[in-house]
């Protein structure tokens, strides 16, 4: 198959994310994780930052590329030439955004369809808001996400936030 986008804040990049891209790159012969400002969030981490962790975290996947884009998602697709965006559903109540960013996204671009994979149910209850709640909060989300993002959150939060990994 082409060419997939897989779009979003990743503030910061989960293990559910990282899933759905490794999946993601199954399918595609090429996939490109876009980081894209959302305007209704404050990001942690700011744009170059969450490309960063992202390399890191999927540079074992040679077809998946990394990068930030400040404009409609739809534009990038035209550039790459892509007509796919794959996201992930946790759960129901995910649906009712999604629905309508991909009605959206049809509307302004009708070759685009986005296609959604179930999480990984060990993964499905994460968020990157939870994350960086539990973080804050001195609690070890290491086994949540990448290493570097682990690494990243100590770093922000000023040293070890609790729990520490092997
Ligand atoms: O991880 P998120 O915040 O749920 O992802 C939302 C995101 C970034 C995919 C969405 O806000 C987006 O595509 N923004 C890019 C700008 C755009 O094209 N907006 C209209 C899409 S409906």
């Amino acid at each position: 198959m082409g060419i997939a986008l897989c779009p979003g804040s990743f503030d910061p990049p989960t293990n559910g994310h990282i899933d759905v891209v490794e999946r993601s790159a199954r399918h595609f012969t090429s996939v490109v994780v876009v980081v894209v400002d959302n305007s209704l969030k404050q990001p942690m981490f700011d744009a170059e930052e969450r490309v960063r962790l992202l390399k890191e975290a999927v540079e074992h996947l040679p077809n998946v590329a990394v990068e930030h884009h400040g404009g409609l998602l739809v534009d990038l697709a035209r550039q790459k030439g892509a007509d796919v965006i794959v996201k992930g559903l946790r759960a129901i109540s995910d649906l009712e955004y999604e629905l309508q960013m991909a009605q959206m996204n049809a509307t302004l671009l009708h070759s685009l369809d986005t296609l959604f994979v179930t999480t990984n149910p060990k993964w499905s209850f994460i968020s990157s808001s939870l994350v960086k709640e539990v973080a804050r909060l001195g609690g070890d989300v290491g086994a949540l996400v990448p290493k570097a993002v682990d690494d990243a959150l100590k770093l922000h939060f000023g040293g070890e936030y609790g729990g520490k990994r092997d």
